[in-house]
């Protein structure tokens, strides 16, 4: 009802394992969510398969599209723009939404704004809540991904510290393999740890010579593998659920505390998680408890905005719209793609 127009983004993400489709307006009310998950597929093979993803989004991507359109009520024509993840992710899977995103928004006549993969995970903070704006330090945690970055602005990143190995998510994916949880391991391990003891095991918490804020997860993983063969070789019967715990409590207790320094040093008064491990529930309890203490205000997404979905990349999207970026029909999908490139 105000002066101005509504902006409605249809976002297109597929950059992983899922065929995602959403319906955003202004940045912030999620008019459809659909996500077409291929994990089932991908479980037999132990992780994701590119060649098994680039074809199954190319099955489903035109089918989770209109029921996006569907489900939000809206058709075609009054879509504002077309946004669609380019980077970072598997080669072949960003082609089948990068090429359906050129697509429609030639034939529709609708700009395209290109997104970045981890600008869309940070963004899906402002889903839900409505009243968070930048400047924050934003925790990106995710099975490609483990970023320390400073929000400045909309679409303004700067990143304070990475992964120098492993991901968070990979670690976690490993270690459950390891353990015989199978794929994917987060939400196994999450679960398996509430009746394990987190101080059984103890495993290290990596540093990374001269940089406070860079991560290192391999270190820990062969820990955990280490500690599993001595196990065994000594005949001595593996506990899953403390060595899932303490695995866990090692990871949680490294990112709490990069992260809380950063906002300390930058002297942010909010603190937001985000990606597909920012859905673990020990790890959103400790940020909680850890936050409360001093007086930071803690942002998380719901577990469904966590992992990959389209909502965040029409929520990126829009403030994109907003600042003018426009993608040609030259957008290509760039797999290695860096957060603040354009
Ligand atoms: O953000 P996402 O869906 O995809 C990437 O962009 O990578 O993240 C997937 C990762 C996987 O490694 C998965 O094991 C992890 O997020 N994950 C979790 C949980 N749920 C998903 N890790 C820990 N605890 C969870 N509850
Ligand atoms: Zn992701």
């Amino acid at each position: 009802m105000g002066l101005k127009e509504d902006v409605l983004i249809l976002a297109i993400e597929s950059s992983c394992d899922e065929t995602a489709a959403s319906v955003v307006k202004n940045g912030r009310e999620v008019l459809s969510n659909i996500i077409s998950s291929q994990i089932d597929l991908h479980t037999l093979y132990g992780g994701v398969v590119p060649e098994i993803a680039s074809r199954k989004h190319i099955e489903k991507i035109n089918q989770v599209i209109e029921e996006a359109l569907k489900e939000a009520n809206v058709t075609l024509g009054e879509i504002t723009a077309i946004a669609v993840t380019y980077g970072p992710g598997l080669v072949g899977a960003l082609l089948v939404g990068v090429s359906a995103a050129k697509a429609i928004s030639f034939a529709a006549d609708k700009p395209l704004i290109g997104v970045h993969h981890i600008e869309g995970h940070i963004s899906a903070n402002y889903i839900e809540n409505k009243q968070l704006e930048p400047p924050f330090a934003c925790l990106v945690v995710s099975g490609g991904h483990t970023h320390l970055v400073v929000v400045k602005d909309y679409g303004e990143y700067e990143i304070l510290g990475c992964t120098r190995d492993d991901a968070a998510g990979e670690a976690f994916d490993k270690v459950a393999r390891a353990i015989g949880l199978g794929y994917p391991g987060g939400p196994k391990i999450d679960r398996l740890s509430k009746e394990g003891n987190p101080e059984a095991i103890p495993f290290p918490r990596a540093k990374v010579d001269g940089s406070s804020y860079d991560f290192s997860f391999s270190g820990l993983k062969s820990a955990v593998l280490n500690y599993l063969n001595s196990c065994e070789m000594k005949g001595i019967e593996i506990n899953r659920a403390d060595v899932a715990a303490s695995f866990q409590k090692a990871v949680i207790d490294v990112l709490v505390e990069h992260a809380l320094h950063a906002v300390k040093e930058y002297g942010f008064d909010k603190f937001a998680i985000a990606g597909g491990v920012a859905s673990n529930s020990s790890l959103r309890a400790a940020f909680e408890t850890e936050c409360k203490k001093r007086n930071i205000e803690f942002y998380h997404p719901s577990p469904i905005f966590c992992t990959d979905n389209a909502a965040m990349i029409g929520a990126a999207g829009y403030y994109e719209y907003i600042k003018g970026t426009r993608s040609g029909y030259d957008l290509n999908a760039v797999p290695n793609l860096k957060l603040g490139e354009k």
